[in-house]
């Protein structure tokens, strides 16, 4: 298995370009087997996650091509198949997205319950509500879910969700988008990858306002076309690369990013002493020097999201005083990355939903364990701080997200490599 080695203690200096947005990437690819015609899909990432997307569809008859790198023209025009290979969808959590977009296209499905990221127990049941909402007759084994229509047929509905979920509105959106009627999703999540895929939608002829509210209207319209659209940034990988400028002590300036949905995190990095300087679609991040302690939240957006949780981490745990870091979306997040940040010579004291973290002058390198994504991440900023080597193993993770990040992170001057262990 690969691992990550990392010698730490060398500031990250110079210019990161942002990849497109995964969590986009993941909802669009889906989404594009609703359409008949010819998608051209730019600024799609290369990881892990997107190329398993991509081979689902392909073995459910897509035609894809791939011209260029992040570019691919995905046309599912002759796609009849309504099972996706349930061991390429176990590899992740966005498979899921195959439940709805399958039921809006063929108004049925029988789709495996997705694997990903175990970093807490994630239902589906606000997904279901929906879809039973529109008329679906839903089956749910311990491995499958599997759908029809029921008796009275499908059509648009209001759904009210009982909590904020980005996968239910994502879900139910694309079930909605083909169907006669108007759905109406309350209390829908407002992330940037919503209206990613509302545009995306739009763009190939749906009807759907509302996307970034917590009102989504969908206007069900006959049939899609096929057309052009370019994802947006990932948010995510930009704050990322922002907490590790910040701690190795750097200078970044982190470009492609769209600065509105970068506020939640830059403005909390800030608070802690960076200086944060916005451009039309590029951020620089330096650090002023010693990090002061913080109070964080993690909720959905515009809150601090809880996918930026373990990164920040990191930098209260190199603060001066003692932050306090509490998760409102996933409570037991902290449990996949604070005894390996320990191991580093951290101090976490974890009680409940919030994380006490007592700022060191200083981490030191070990040999630690990602256990999910973004914890893998924020081992890997945790690495490039520390004095001495860091040996992050478990990355296969860390690849599901992050686009060249070994070829990134050495332009800016880290000292990391990938190695067969
Ligand atoms: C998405 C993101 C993930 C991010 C998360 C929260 C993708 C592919 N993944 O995951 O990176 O960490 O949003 O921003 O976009 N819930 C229920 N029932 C449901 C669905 C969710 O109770 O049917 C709960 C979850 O347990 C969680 C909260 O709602 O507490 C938010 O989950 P949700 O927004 O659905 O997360 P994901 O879509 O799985």
């Amino acid at each position: 298995m690969a691992i990550y080695e990392i010698n730490g203690g060398t500031p990250l200096m110079g210019t990161v370009t942002i990849s497109g947005a995964k969590n986009a990437a993941v909802a669009i690819l889906p989404a594009a087997l609703l359409v008949k015609g010819s998608c051209r899909i730019e600024n799609v990432p290369d990881i892990s996650d997107v190329r398993i997307l991509l081979s689902i569809l392909e073995s459910m008859g897509a035609k894809l091509d791939q011209p260029e790198p992040g570019v691919v023209i995905i046309d599912c025009t002759e796609m009849h198949e309504t099972e996706p290979n349930p061991a390429l969808v176990r590899k992740l959590r966005a498979s899921y997205y195959f439940m709805g977009a399958l039921l809006g296209r063929f108004g049925r499905s029988h789709v495996a319950l997705p694997g990903g990221c175990s970093f807490a127990s994630r239902p589906i049941d606000q997904h279901i509500k929906g879809f039973k909402a529109l008329g679906a007759a839903v089956t749910e084994t311990d491995e499958y879910v599997e759908m029809e229509p029921c008796a009275e047929g499908l059509r648009g509905n209001r759904v009210s969700l009982d909590v904020v979920s980005v996968g239910a509105t994502v879900n139910i959106m694309l079930a909605a988008v083909l169907l006669p009627g108007q759905t109406i999703i309350e209390n829908a999540a407002k992330e940037p990858h919503i209206v990613d895929l509302a545009n995306f939608l739009n763009t190939m002829g749906a009807h759907i306002s509302g996307a970034g509210t917590d009102t989504v209207k969908i206007r069900g319209v006959e049939e899609l076309q096929g057309g052009y659209y370019a994802i947006i940034p990932d948010q995510i990988e930009a704050g990322t690369y922002m907490a590790a400028a910040v701690a190795t002590g750097g200078d970044v300036m982190v470009k492609n990013v769209i600065p509105k949905h970068m506020d939640c995190i830059t403005s909390k990095l800030a608070e802690m002493g960076a200086e944060v300087t916005n451009y039309d679609d590029c951020i620089r991040i330096r650090s002023t020097g010693k990090l002061s302690c913080a109070t964080v939240k993690t909720r959905p957006y515009p809150g601090f999201p809880t996918d930026m949780q373990a990164q920040i981490c990191v930098c209260m745990a190199l603060a001066s005083g003692i932050s306090r870091l509490t998760e409102s979306v996933y409570e037991t997040r902290f449990f996949g990355y604070c005894t390996e940040l320990e191991s580093m010579g951290a101090e976490i004291h974890i009680e409940g939903k919030t994380a006490m973290v007592v700022g060191k002058d200083g981490l030191h390198g070990a040999t630690v364990r990602a256990r999910d994504l973004r914890a893998g991440a924020a081992l890997v900023i945790a690495g490039l701080s520390a004095e001495g080597t860091t040996r992050v193993e478990n990355i296969h993770y860390v690849e599901r997200g992050y686009e060249r990040l070994i070829e990134k992170l050495t332009a800016l001057g880290a000292k990391i490599r990938r190695v067969e262990d």
